[in-house]
């Protein structure tokens, strides 16, 4: 409806806005994906949730349910030769056969911003920050970012022998905050009392004093190598992000896993009190690319919900600033001046001014009826007295006043503050 596709562009404007001031490029990936690339590793809730149907050349295909997949194959092809850091964003629809209710749909619309060629934790700390600018221009508040660590997790389980099949068994429970369930299949697998013990106490270890919940995973895994290592990472991440003046919210989150199968490093989502849905999510892949047969490039990135940003904008009552807020209507006292309503508009409308001329021929009374009910700024009355001197009423609709202004000065008139 044209209210809430107003928002959404306002919103789509703020990520092209983000895009800008962070210095990614935009590309456009088809929605029409192979089912191949799409399902490789979307993770089991994901891929059981596409459109998916053969074309008439009998290939499996699917409506795209994301765009990091799309993005990596380009850089794996077409980008290959591309110099790095490589940063791309792409903004469309999405397709997932979700239940649908409050803020889940199933078409619905990112902003997704990849960083290609880093594997250093300023990268990290970029897609973090470019989403907190998203998130502050979109006017949200109260918003925290809930942070943790896949390479904590895997690291964990790769040492205690767990194949990567059970691993993202137990990465889509833990996702779906089945701590128990997952703990289980660890266990059933083989896995030592002390792994047990050590993920029993992950799960249960969140807040906001991420220095000393850190430290304490730090003490928990140091004898599993990579976990370990991992463990440093996100503390280099999370001091980048909290150093900067912004100071992002953000909550550790050691038990926290993404359906997403590709996730190798620092994952993250962003939350509002006011709802209990993620406004975006995002994290590192290292692996992607190089799956899809190209150079090995570690990468980052996020995928903004722009739905979910719109009904956090209409929860918070947020006033989102247009750069101009005037719209302007002209009207002619009568049917022969039409042509000069006509001439006048489009003289604004070069100039950039947004413009509606009546075109239903109505009494200038009912016309600013009309004009008042819409909420148009300001109505330009075209009558011929004024126009013998080269000059048309200009009425300000919320003053309830008007003046007679020049033609040639309409403009500046208009566009003054
Ligand atoms: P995702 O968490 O599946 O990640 O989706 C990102 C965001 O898209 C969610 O936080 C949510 O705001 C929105 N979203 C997802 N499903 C729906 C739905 N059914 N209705 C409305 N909004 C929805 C990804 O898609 C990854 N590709 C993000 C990423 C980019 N990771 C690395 N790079």
């Amino acid at each position: 409806m044209p209210e809430e596709a107003k928002l959404m562009r306002q919103i789509e404007e703020k990520a092209r806005r983000t895009a800008k001031l962070y210095g990614y490029k935009e590309i456009i990936t088809p929605v029409v994906e192979s089912y191949e690339l799409v399902a490789a590793k979307a993770g089991e809730e994901v891929r059981a949730r596409m459109f998916t149907f053969e074309d008439l050349g009998g290939r499996k295909v699917a409506l795209r349910p994301e765009f990091t997949a799309s993005v990596a194959r380009l850089v794996a092809t077409a980008l290959r030769n591309e110099p790095k850091p490589l940063r791309l964003f792409c903004i469309g629809s999405l397709y997932r056969y979700d239940e649908p209710q409050k803020g889940r749909f199933r078409e619905f619309w990112q902003s997704n911003f990849e960083l290609m060629g880093s594997e250093k934790p300023e990268a990290d700390a970029e897609v973090l920050l470019l989403t907190n600018t998203l998130m502050k221009l979109a006017g949200l508040k109260n918003y925290a970012f809930k942070v943790g660590h896949i390479g904590v997790l895997r690291g964990i389980l790769s040492h205690e022998g767990m194949t990567e099949e059970t691993q993202n068994r137990v990465m889509q429970l833990m996702d779906k905050k089945q701590h128990e369930d997952a703990i289980t299949i660890v266990k059933e697998a083989g896995a030592s009392a002390k792994c047990l013990d050590v993920l029993q106490k992950l799960v249960s270890m969140q807040g906001s004093d991420s220095a000393k919940i850190l430290a304490t995973v730090e003490n928990l895994v140091e004898d599993y190598g990579t976990a370990s290592d991992a463990v440093k990472n996100f503390k280099e991440i999370i001091k980048l992000v909290s150093e900067t003046p912004e100071k992002p919210k953000i909550i550790v989150d050691a038990g926290f896993a993404r359906g997403l199968e590709y996730y190798t490093g620092m994952i993250f989502e962003v939350y509002i009190p006011e709802l209990d849905i993620a406004l975006a999510g995002g994290g590192r892949y290292n692996r992607l690319v190089e799956l899809f047969g190209g150079e090995p490039t570690p990468a980052v990135g996020v995928a903004h919900g722009i739905d979910r940003i719109m009904l956090a904008t209409q929860e918070q009552k947020t006033e989102l600033k247009t750069e101009n807020g005037k719209s302007v209507m002209v009207v002619p006292v009568n049917e022969n001046l039409a042509g000069e309503a006509l001439k006048i508009s489009e003289m604004l409308r070069a100039e950039n001014v947004s413009v509606e001329t009546e075109v239903m021929r109505r009494k200038v009374a009912k016309a600013l009826e009309d004009a008042d009910r819409r909420g148009i700024s300001h109505v330009i009355i075209v009558g011929e007295r004024e126009l013998k001197e080269g000059a048309v009423i200009l009425r300000d609709m919320h003053k309830k006043e008007q003046t007679k202004v020049k033609i040639e000065n309409l403009t500046e008139t208009l566009k003054s503050p």
